[in-house]
């Protein structure tokens, strides 16, 4: 009773609950789907606020770039190019357990957060319940593990509950998942097969189906996929917090009140007029990147509060601010 009356998220079983999960991810909602590696936080992956939604209810500080799921070859031929090998084992293992790194295709439907601005992405084609979601939805959805930030990976429905009780409407329960680990990572390189995160298929296998040794470790001595030392850093530098706008300066603004002589930035776009921290995320990159394109040395960037998906933003904008000459490592 003390309880009162927070919102906690429904398990429902997947032979019945095809349509209200299809309902959702329509109207930009976030749903958490079985996969045969781990349960995933799934939405509209050409949806930002829809993705935007996915990294507030992990309370991710930081927007890693996230995995597209698709349904079928076509789907993930739309989104990225793919070289010889790269085609051999998405013949060989999807669906499946396995995600291919590969270059994203320009002017594709993919929202930038998905991939944080990268201009790779990660594809991977799940089996059972969220391939046949992600067909009928005709879109593919990016997801995450289901977990919050720092916790483990969770394969029960019941897990996922637990974490994201108050933050998610709909667990799809599809049993224990069948893999129980997630998918295993890699991105060839120069026609090489690299391992960026080990996974549900064996790396012996892929060395099988590569004829060749996987090479191990990350390029540039960078750890954990995602904290890539070619994330995406406009050309232009980047100056936060700022209260004023300097001579020859674009601007990057975010709610309702401008600095100082902000009527004299070469270019000025708002994150969000109204001060959503959602609807900012949702546009980080592309604004970020269309500043870039405005030719400025510099963008200066209005504060940001540090609260709910403020701290990923500013987490991102600090690191583009960063001194370029440090090895640009991205930890
Ligand atoms: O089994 C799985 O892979 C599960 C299910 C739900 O599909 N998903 C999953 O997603 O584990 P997540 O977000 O927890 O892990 C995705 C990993 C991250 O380590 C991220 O850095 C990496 O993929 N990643 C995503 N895009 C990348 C890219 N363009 N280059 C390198 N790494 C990337
Ligand atoms: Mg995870």
């Amino acid at each position: 009773m003390s309880k009162g009356l927070r919102e906690v998220a429904e398990i429902r079983n997947a032979a019945e609950s095809m349509d209200e999960a299809l309902a959702l991810l329509k109207a930009g909602e976030i749903v958490a789907i079985p996969t045969e590696t781990v349960y995933g936080l799934a939405g509209d992956a050409t949806n930002g606020a829809a993705v935007a939604k996915i990294f507030e209810a992990k309370g991710r500080p930081r927007f890693n770039p996230l995995i597209a799921h698709v349904a079928t070859m076509a789907m993930a031929e739309e989104i990225a190019e793919f070289d010889q090998l790269s085609r051999k084992l998405a013949e060989k293992f999807w669906p499946g357990p396995l995600t291919l790194v590969l270059p994203l295709k320009p002017g594709g439907a993919i929202h930038p957060l998905v991939t944080a601005g990268l201009d790779t992405i990660a594809l991977r084609m799940p089996r059972g319940f969220g391939a046949r979601l992600i067909e009928r939805l005709g879109r593919p959805l990016a997801a995450p593990s289901a977990n919050s930030s720092g916790r483990i990976s969770p394969t029960t429905a019941a897990a996922v509950a637990d974490d994201l009780c108050d933050r998610i409407r709909l667990v799809v329960d599809g049993g224990a998942t069948s893999v129980g680990l997630e998918s295993t990572i890699v991105k060839v390189e120069d026609g090489k097969l690299r391992l960026l995160r080990p996974g549900g298929i064996a790396a012996g296998e892929l060395e099988a189906a590569a004829g060749a040794a996987l090479l191990r470790g990350a390029k540039n001595g960078v750890e954990a996929p995602g904290m890539l030392a070619s994330h995406y850093a406009p050309g232009a530098l980047v100056r936060i917090n700022a209260e004023d706008v300097a001579a020859g300066e674009a601007l990057l603004a975010f709610g309702p009140e401008r600095a100082r002589n902000a009527e004299g930035a070469v270019a000025v776009l708002n994150l969000s007029e109204t001060g959503d921290l959602r609807e900012a995320a949702s546009n980080l990159f592309s604004h970020l990147q269309a500043l870039d394109r405005s030719g400025a040395k510099m963008i200066a960037v209005e504060p940001i509060p540090y609260e709910g998906l403020g701290e990923a933003i500013n987490d991102r904008l600090s690191r583009a601010a960063a001194p370029r000459d440090s090895g640009a490592s991205y930890k």
